[in-house]
């Protein structure tokens, strides 16, 4: 596979009409001297004047939806979908990243990324094969400046990507995949000898190694391909040759997950029955995510 023709072909992504006059945009963000603060709110400040924070916040509000965040910008309190702070402080007393080659796949906007900065790894490589979602990391690292590589390239180009990882996190794709144990092999043929992954699935309960196969959609999300019990999730991760260590398990709330008016149409509320939040739409169990950390076998 030809990394450097798939990475060249993909900035022609950046030129899609709903995202080049983003890109423009970008362009015209004013150039300034930014304290920022890498909190569960990521927050940038600066003193400038009330045209350019008007610039800032209708370029954001252009860029929704937000799934990711917060982040504070100038003022404009951009309210993502998800409190992402919530699944980075489950995985943070987990994370040993000084020093390291970090990769995380699957990053969406980079909110993780940005927070990882706080341990001081050597390098930070992104992978989302979103064009929006790299729009809305330049963004906000307009203002950071951080030295961080994303990559509009998806897990499936792990394998043949040149560098190799001493970390890949991997949250919220498994359960997009159609070939679950392949993917798991591709984490792996991404990572450096000694190194490790941390990943994040739906799962539901039950101690047989079975998985969920919803018909349509799970929680109206529409390409669920699988959810496993942990069992099964163990299973997938010894045949792609990995070993399973399960760090946490956790229930989605609209706590974490909610509509706001940074997000174009519906969210958790909407998802499950009205009449028993145990159950999706569906009818089937409602989200509920495990956390594991997987290294290679020995
Ligand atoms: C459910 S979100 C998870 C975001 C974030 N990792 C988290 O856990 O909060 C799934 C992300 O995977 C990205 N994605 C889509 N196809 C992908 C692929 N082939 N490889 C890696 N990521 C992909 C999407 O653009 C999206 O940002």
């Amino acid at each position: 596979m030809d990394i450097e023709a798939i990475k060249k072909e993909r900035q022609n992504w950046l030129q899609w009409k709903n995202i080049a006059p983003l890109r423009e945009r970008l362009k015209l963000l004013p150039q300034i001297d930014a304290k920022v603060s890498l909190g569960d709110v990521i927050t940038i400040e600066a003193e400038v004047d009330e045209k350019k924070k008007e610039f800032v916040k209708t370029t954001a509000w252009a860029m929704r939806p937000w799934r990711k965040g917060p982040f504070e910008v100038l003022d404009t309190f951009i309210d993502s979908e998800w409190r992402s702070y919530i699944k980075y402080n489950l995985l943070r007393p987990f994370m040993n990243l000084e020093g390291k080659d970090v990769a995380d796949v699957g990053c969406n906007n980079g909110y993780y990324m940005f927070r990882m900065l706080e341990f001081q790894p050597l390098s930070i490589t992104g992978f989302d094969p979103s064009p929006l979602f790299k729009t809305q990391f330049d963004f906000i690292n307009h203002f950071i400046e951080a030295d961080i590589t994303y990559e509009l390239l998806g897990v499936e180009h792990l394998p043949y990507y040149p560098k190799k990882f001493d970390v890949i996190f991997c949250l919220g794709v498994l359960y997009h995949r159609s070939d679950p144990v392949a993917m798991l092999k591709w984490l792996k043929a991404g990572l450096k000898e000694g190194g490790e992954i941390f990943l994040d699935s739906f799962y539901i309960e039950g101690e047989e190694p079975v998985a969920l196969c919803p018909a349509k959609t799970y929680s109206k999300i529409a390409n669920v391909h699988f959810v496993p019990t942990i069992a099964a999730l163990k299973n997938w991760s010894q045949k792609a040759g990995l070993e399973f260590e399960m760090l946490k398990t956790m229930q989605t709330t609209t706590n974490e997950q909610r509509k706001t008016p940074w997000i174009l149409g519906e969210s958790l509320e909407d998802f499950l029955d009205p009449s028993d939040p145990t159950k999706t739409v569906e009818g089937y169990p409602a989200p509920k995510r495990v956390y594991v950390r997987l290294r290679r076998m020995r």
